[in-house]
């Protein structure tokens, strides 16, 4: 039997491995199929995962991992998102029919359990001010991206209906965390990881107030791992947010640590999330026990702490 983690070498993808990793039994695997493999995201546990190079468009390549290790459960964590406004055709294999193959093949291999990533992206521009968004909100997607998500959902939930395939999709927040090798849409890398370089950070100034709800990515993974593991949930959709905090609080807290951390305003954007607003995320609290070891504060010390055990980086005080 083994854990398969589509997608599993990328920015969530190598913290749930090495969530997942230190507790399978010695004869389980846990095997990583990415599109383009990043052995550095893994290169602490890579002994111990087995990494297999495919895409998720690859329907034979599918079939032959699930049968080789004998897959029983699937994460999906595979997502076409920098550059999907534009190349459409992409976006749409990628995000929509990469997710139906996988979905195709876990039925075909009746699989115990597929988790997968949704985005708080389904909700768009919130409709309604009524406070935290909640699951029931009406889903107002309003790019490709986020239109993707909401229709996986609902095509999760036919595969579950139709054929009882059980599946947990999470809607996270904006996620941060070290060890994120492919360059995020936004700019949710600098803030952290300028001030440990010794690098100011250029932020626009209206940027400075804006407030988005972050979640720190190995509690995002724990919450995957949570989920995988589950085994009375038959179907559900949940959202994982954090803290809604501005882009200057968050560098307040940078600063506690690496004092020497310097802000330059700029006039022009550097790139926040057009909108941000927040989340409810109780529901994977009550009904899977998710809690979050880190949050925000001690999430950015832990985030600090791993830039600077990383080979090359040095804390600036
Ligand atoms: N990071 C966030 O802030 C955030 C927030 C909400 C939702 N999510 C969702 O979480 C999931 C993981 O996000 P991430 O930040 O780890 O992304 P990531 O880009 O770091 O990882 C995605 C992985 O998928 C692989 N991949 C891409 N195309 C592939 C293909 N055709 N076949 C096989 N592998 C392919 C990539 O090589 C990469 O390793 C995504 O579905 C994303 O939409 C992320």
């Amino acid at each position: 039997m083994a854990i398969l983690v589509v997608g599993g070498t990328g920015f969530i993808g190598g913290h749930l491995s090495r969530e997942l990793v230190n507790e399978l039994n010695a004869k389980d695997k846990l095997v990583l199929y990415d599109l383009y493999p990043n052995v550095e995201a893994v290169r602490d546990i890579k002994d111990k995962v087995v990494i297999e190079k495919g895409d998720i468009l690859d329907m034979r390549k599918l079939f032959e991992v699930f049968k080789k290790y004998d897959i029983s459960r699937v994460v999906d964590l595979v997502v076409f998102m920098r550059g999907s406004e534009s190349d459409l055709f992409k976006a749409t294999m990628t995000n929509l029919i990469g997710f139906q193959n996988l979905f195709e093949v876990s039925r075909l291999f009746d699989i115990e359990r597929l988790v997968w990533a949704s985005s708080d992206a389904v909700y768009g521009t919130p409709l309604g001010n009524e406070g935290p968004v909640d699951e029931e909100y009406l889903q107002n997607p309003d790019t490709v991206y986020g239109m993707c998500k909401m229709y996986e959902e609902f095509f999760a939930e036919r595969y579950f209906r139709n054929y009882g395939i059980r599946n947990i999709a999470i809607r996270p927040s904006m996620v941060f965390g070290p060890l994120r090798y492919y360059r995020p849409v936004y700019f949710n890398v600098d803030i952290f990881e300028n001030p440990p370089k010794g690098l100011p950070v250029p932020i626009g100034e209206k940027e400075l107030n804006k407030e988005i709800d972050w979640v720190y990515v190995k509690d995002v993974s724990r919450a995957f791992k949570l989920a995988l593991e589950n085994r009375t949930i038959d179907f559900r959709v949940y959202n994982l947010g954090g803290e809604m905090k501005s882009v200057k609080d968050i560098l307040a807290i940078v600063k506690k640590h690496v004092p020497s951390t310097e802000i330059i305003a700029t006039p022009e954007a550097s790139g926040m999330p057009p909108k941000s607003f927040e989340i409810n995320w109780s529901k994977i609290q009550k009904e899977l026990g998710y809690v979050p070891k880190y949050g925000l504060e001690a999430g950015v010390k832990d985030y600090i702490d791993s830039l600077n055990a990383l080979e090359g980086a040095k804390v600036h005080s």
